[in-house]
């Protein structure tokens, strides 16, 4: 696997969810066998604690598929009580067999390990709320990746802190381009793209340590403004 090391909370984070686990949720996971429910009891421990986390792992598995463009839309939906995350790319895509099986903890192209827990896990982590994940996928065009989530439902975690997992990938992955944008029910947008962002900046490199800074306080302020303490 690729071990990117993200800073968070002065700690560095791994975007490898299996590294984050405990040693018994591996252990459990080891002896799972090809239980699905035994993963299912594992998803609903809340192992990855906040959404920004599982938004970490789609994002990986995009630059891992080698996209060069990735889209994050997330709204909220107080009428519906719908909190939606939908995240597009344009990498390689896949093939409309694995794409059946993809969310099965034993669906994975890793060549470390058996287990792919990315997908699996942020669905047990949507379903426990009473929403879904939806995953689309067009071989040699793109994927998009749709979890809806109850946002008053008391089983769902947190949206976390977004500005932090987006400024640790642009600065990771500087040649790519992500965007994200906040939507209410307000009507209310607000967002950033890094085409922009490029251009705006002229000279100065998006790996930069000040553009990390600005980045993450940045989209941190406007999942703010627009989503509040969601
Ligand atoms: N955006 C994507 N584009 C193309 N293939 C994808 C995409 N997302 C996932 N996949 C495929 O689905 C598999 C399963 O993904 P998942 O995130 O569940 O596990 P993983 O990434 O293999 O391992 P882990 O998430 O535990 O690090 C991946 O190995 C990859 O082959
Ligand atoms: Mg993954």
């Amino acid at each position: 696997m690729q071990l990117m090391l993200f800073r968070r909370c002065g700690k560095s984070l791994s975007s490898d969810i299996m590294t984050r686990l405990t040693d018994s949720h591996r252990l459990f996971i080891a002896k799972a066998g090809k239980s699905t429910s035994v993963m299912r009891a594992v998803g609903q421990e809340h192992i990855v604690r906040d959404i920004s986390l599982h938004l970490l792992d789609i994002l990986t598995n995009s630059v891992s598929a080698g996209a060069s463009h990735m889209m994050i839309r997330i709204r909220t939906d107080q009428h519906k009580d719908l909190l939606t995350i939908r995240i597009e790319d344009d990498g390689k895509g896949m093939h409309p067999d694995f794409l059946k099986r993809v969310t099965d903890p034993f669906s994975t192209t890793r060549t470390t390990r058996k287990v792919g827990l990315g997908l699996s896990l942020f669905k047990e982590a949507c379903e426990i709320t009473g929403g879904n994940l939806a995953i689309e996928s067009i071989l040699g065009i793109g994927t998009t990746v749709t979890a809806t989530m109850g946002i008053s439902s008391i089983d769902r975690i947190p949206l976390g802190n977004t500005g932090e997992t987006l400024s640790g990938l642009i600065s990771s992955f500087p040649d790519r381009d992500f965007a994200i944008v906040f939507l209410n029910d307000q009507g209310e947008e607000e967002g950033l793209d890094t085409m922009d962002l490029r251009e705006r900046l002229g000279d100065v490199p998006l790996s930069q340590p000040d553009v990390y800074v600005f980045v993450r306080d940045f989209i941190q302020e406007q999942q703010q403004n627009i989503l509040g303490g969601i």
